[in-house]
């Protein structure tokens, strides 16, 4: 019997694409994905550690599995990606019932891992951040209509409240000509859509022309991988995330607005509108120069539609300084925002010298007050939309039953419609929008 492996994933989109590159990896190696947590034979948490909750809550999880392992002692059990990375030891000793811990640099080693966890039953914590070559695994599940590829890793930026460059180290590009081989081995298999990742991916191979001394303001690789990634036959849309206002020079913006297969949609994280906020964060950007990349962008792509990552109640954060922050919101009119309370996050600089002071019912009301303009500029934006037609790449049946179907707009929202016999996955067609809600839009 081949032994059965099951990934739980926790956080962002880098932790699902980690945990489907390792899959294809331990499917190499013999090991086989089941979809059952419950009788699987190992059992890998992809974690994060971005926030306390998503902690907590992994902590939680893999606690009750001690049951399980007490029925079943040779079922293996580890813990992978950010809180292994950050915790390390720490977690063997606080979970008895945990075999191994492996970081954000040991994906490839984990079929080693495993291996000898199952042979010797043994326990192990590996955690080196090698500065050795960066490999990037290139595996895929098949037939993937929209693809996640990733195109670096780690961040020099050191947010203030960010843990990001403590668990994933520092920034590393992979080369231009690997991510296009695989990118198009993607488009070979049926994939349309690609979506770059990256942590801080506009400053995509930064670090690599600093150190070769080529680096300047005018630099931008990131253009470069866009204009390569332009020319792969097959891709019909690529979206990237997330970008930082620092690295959006003109040379940026010229290539997002002039490529054609660069979706007109972008996530641009702005975190505060404060400048006194944006300084303790470490941002290295203003509210203003951040409204003008904005701006930049808006004035090339009148129908860019822009979403956005905030942080309310951050530390020593007034109520005028709140509302600096709901301003550049009215001002940029996102369809779209994730929108976080600040939680201290130990190792970072401001666990270190700024005190967590907003309480927290002040940090739920600032949620609360965003979120309300979020829908509300989202309802009218997408009202607006009625009457207009624009292509969508057809995803499939929706969760609203087999008739009703749902794509995409190059804008990034999404549509639903009714499904006839001609319509096709993978079909990028013309939709004209009958109805919208601030959830979604409806076309025919
Ligand atoms: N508290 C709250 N939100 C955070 N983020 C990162 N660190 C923290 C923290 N300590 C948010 C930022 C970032 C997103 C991925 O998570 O908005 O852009
Ligand atoms: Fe964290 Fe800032 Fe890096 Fe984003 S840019 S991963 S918020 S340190």
């Amino acid at each position: 019997m081949p032994t059965t492996f099951y990934i739980k994933t926790y956080g962002c989109q880098m932790n699902e694409r980690d945990s489907e590159a390792l899959a294809c990896l331990l499917e190499m190696h013999g090991y086989v994905e089941t979809h059952e947590e419950s009788t699987a034979d190992v059992l890998i948490f992809n974690t994060c550690s971005v926030r306390d909750q998503a902690e907590r809550k992994v902590i939680g999880k893999v606690g009750i599995m001690k049951k399980l392992k007490r029925e079943r002692p040779a079922l293996v059990i580890g813990v992978i990606g950010c809180m292994a990375q950050r915790l390390g030891e720490e977690l063997l000793k606080e979970l008895p019932h945990l075999d191994f811990v492996a970081g954000t640099d040991q994906l490839q080693n984990i079929p080693a891992i495993l291996d000898e966890c199952i042979a010797k039953k043994t326990r192990k914590c590996a955690i080196e951040m090698g500065p050795g070559v960066f490999r990037e695994l290139d595996g895929h599940r098949p037939g993937r209509l929209i693809a996640e590829v990733s195109v670096m890793r780690g961040c020099d930026q050191f947010c203030t409240y960010c843990v990001v460059p403590y668990c994933r180290g520092r920034e590393k590009s992979r080369p231009i000509s690997a991510i296009v081989d695989e990118v198009k081995m993607l488009a070979d298999t049926g994939t349309k859509e690609i979506l770059l990742l990256g942590q801080n991916i506009t400053a995509y191979g930064v670090s690599e022309a600093r150190a070769q001394g080529i680096y300047t303001p005018e630099f931008s690789a990131f253009a470069d991988l866009l204009e390569a990634l332009q020319e792969v036959d097959g891709i019909e849309r690529i979206r990237f995330t997330s970008p930082h206002v620092r690295f959006m020079n003109a040379r940026f913006v010229e290539a997002v607005a002039s490529l054609p297969k660069v979706c007109k949609s972008f996530h641009v994280p702005v975190q505060s509108g404060s400048d006194r906020i944006l300084k303790l964060m470490h941002r290295n950007y203003t509210a203003a120069e951040y409204l003008d990349r904005i701006s930049a962008i808006k004035a090339k792509v009148p129908q860019a539609t822009f979403s956005t990552d905030i942080i309310v109640g951050f530390c020593s954060e007034t109520q005028e300084e709140f509302e600096m922050t709901h301003q550049v919101m009215r001002e940029v009119g996102y369809d779209m925002a994730y929108i976080f309370r600040y939680s201290q996050r130990e190792g970072t600089m401001a666990s270190k010298t700024l005190p967590d002071d907003i309480p927290e019912e002040v940090k739920h009301e600032r949620n609360q007050i965003l979120l309300a303009e979020l829908n509300s500029h989202v309802a009218a934006a997408n009202a607006a939309l009625v009457g207009a037609t624009m292509p969508v790449l057809v995803e499939g049946p929706s969760a609203r039953g087999p008739k009703r179907w749902y794509g995409r707009t190059d804008t990034n929202k999404m549509l639903l419609f009714d499904h006839t016999e001609d319509i096709h996955i993978g079909d990028i067609r013309n939709f004209t929008i009958t109805r919208a809600t601030e959830n979604a839009l409806y076309g025919k």
